[in-house]
């Protein structure tokens, strides 16, 4: 039977993962998966989460099975975390998921449940997960525009005119903060428009939220988010706790689902639910207990703000860094995108051979649609990256 298997294609950015593991030449840059990193390549436990870690070991009594949507102080910290005061538990349906992906996962097997003839519309690009969970769910996927190469920011007149073609049924999937690959994100307006095409299309949209308090702080990265929940009654959120708690192994998710009334969010909780049932039964516990421990203990939640916003300022100062290092080599403006982007991630606009180039001839590792993450930089490290952008022609 097994025989019978088609052999897939490796994730692209986790072969890269592999690749560059495996490459033995010396000062070789990592700048490919999302993780974040300080200026010695080492992803660090967050202080916060070693204190809840250690609290939990000292008073946790027993491992039996928890909820299967997940514990209400999981689930209520996160709504209020993504939605702030526009958080309405009576109309707010939660779920405990694996990871970001899970939530994604599940959003989507929700939203065909409500609607089998869906279609969901992605930016072009994207982070090629999404399509992949698309593709092998046999959704179809329709692409908006997005990127403008030449700008390096968002082509918001095409992705309007994409979007209008949305209709009632469909799924619109946004990216809520620090968009993955390109870095380019809206502003607080041009979200407001897209609320409005939102509004008159009927389409739903599920808010990618996986990078929140990377980009311009916890508060400003959910703004987007918060102006579509607060002007479209029908919401999926599928949140991420990998990047901003630093638990990426944990697997930690969440996924929302505001609804029009409190007998739909009995029918979606009620769905949501099932869905885990039939996936994987109970979602993780120990991720889940771990942010809600430290959301929900004052100075263990200062303590994780300060220290998520000294990862977000090295990683600005970073950008900055790059920036005007491009502009000095280049002896232009040309990388000014650079400092402009928020998140994780940059799309430099390179082609794949010159990002081949950049990884055979410098040992510096980028997904091949030239997204670099910044995190994997340091005050060394910049330079030289530089210095390859400049040489390799891009
Ligand atoms: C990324 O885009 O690099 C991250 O979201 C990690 C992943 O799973 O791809």
């Amino acid at each position: 039977m097994l025989g019978n298997l088609k052999p897939q294609a490796p994730d692209k950015i986790l072969a890269l993962m592999g690749e560059f593991k495996a490459d033995p030449r010396q000062g070789k840059i990592d700048l490919g998966v999302g993780v974040y990193k300080d200026a010695d390549g080492h992803t660090p436990i967050m202080r916060a989460v070693k204190k809840a870690e250690q609290r939990m070991l000292e008073t946790e009594t027993t491992k039996t099975y928890s909820a299967l949507a997940g514990e209400p102080d999981f689930q209520k910290a996160m709504g209020e975390l993504i939605l702030g005061a526009g958080y309405n538990p009576a109309l707010t349906a939660a779920l405990a998921t694996v990871g970001g992906t899970g939530a994604i996962r599940q959003a989507l097997e929700l939203a065909r449940m409500a609607s089998p003839d869906l279609r969901v519309f992605v930016s072009d690009p994207t982070w090629p997960n999404h399509v992949s969970i698309m593709n092998f769910m046999g959704l179809p996927v329709q692409t908006y525009r997005y990127f403008n190469d030449a700008t390096r920011g968002v082509d918001f007149e095409g992705m309007k005119a994409d979007l209008a073609g949305a209709k009632k049924g469909d799924v619109v999937l946004l990216h809520g903060c620090c968009h993955n690959p390109t870095g380019a994100n809206l502003t607080l307006e041009q979200w407001a428009e897209v609320a409005d095409i939102l509004e008159r299309t009927g389409a739903t949209p599920l808010v990618d939220l996986a990078y929140q308090g990377f980009g311009d702080g916890l508060e400003e990265d959910a703004a987007g988010t918060r102006l579509i929940a607060s002007r479209i009654p029908e919401v999926l959120i599928a949140a991420s706790c990998s990047k901003n708690f630093g638990i990426y192994r944990e697997r930690t998710g969440c996924l929302l689902a505001q609804c029009k009334d409190t007998a739909t969010k009995d029918l979606a909780q009620g769905a949501m639910a099932f869905l885990n049932r039939q996936t994987y039964s109970f979602p993780p516990f120990h991720g889940a207990k771990i942010v809600a421990t430290v959301l929900n203990t004052p100075e263990l939640r200062a303590d994780w703000m300060a220290e998520l916003e000294e990862v977000r300022g090295g990683m600005l100062r970073l950008r900055e860094q790059l920036a005007n290092e491009l502009a000095q080599l280049s002896g232009s403006d040309r990388f000014a995108f650079i400092a402009q982007h928020r998140g994780m991630f940059s799309r430099l606009g390179a082609k794949p051979e010159v990002v081949q180039k950049i990884k055979d001839e410098f040992a510096i590792y980028m997904v091949g649609d030239s997204r670099l993450n910044i995190a994997g930089l340091n005050d060394t490290t910049v330079p030289i990256l530089a210095r390859a952008i400049i040489e390799a022609g891009v």
